[in-house]
């Protein structure tokens, strides 16, 4: 699938974002190896704290519907520096995406693939426990 496709998705994914609290909308989709799409929004509560990542949503309802192999995220904000995904999403997509490229993208045709690895280097993981 082309990452323009990608992309799409999570501009659509982000119109249903739950930020009343910081109106920072963010959109994610992620493609399984087979090319299945599944998407994510933030989404935010009364407590801040609990809030949720787009990239984890995504990653969820594709871990949850079972799909274990992924090629590709694509993340979408509307800022003029691309927004990566935060710490903790790194950590998470580390462990069940591996190395995967990340297409990093805004409202207006600004576009980016990093690596995971270059924004999360020298990761703790399950090798670790092993
Ligand atoms: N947020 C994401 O959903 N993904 C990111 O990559 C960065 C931050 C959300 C969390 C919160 O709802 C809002 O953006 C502001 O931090």
């Amino acid at each position: 699938m082309p990452g323009e496709e990608l992309v799409r998705a999570a501009v659509a994914a982000r119109e249903n974002a739950v930020a009343g609290f910081s109106h920072f909308k963010v959109g994610a989709a992620l493609e399984t190896d087979t090319g299945e799409i599944f998407t994510g929004c933030n989404v935010e509560n009364a407590t801040y704290g609990l809030t949720v990542c787009a990239e984890r949503v995504a990653l969820w309802k594709a871990l949850s519907e079972g799909r274990r192999k992924f090629r590709r995220l694509a993340v979408v904000a509307d800022t003029e520096t691309l927004t990566p995904p935060c710490g903790a999403c790194r950590q998470l997509l580390w462990e069940f995406c591996g190395d995967i490229p990340l297409l990093l993208a805004n409202l207006h045709g600004r576009r980016e693939e990093v690596r995971l690895k270059d924004l999360f280097p020298r990761a703790f993981d399950q090798s670790f426990l092993e």
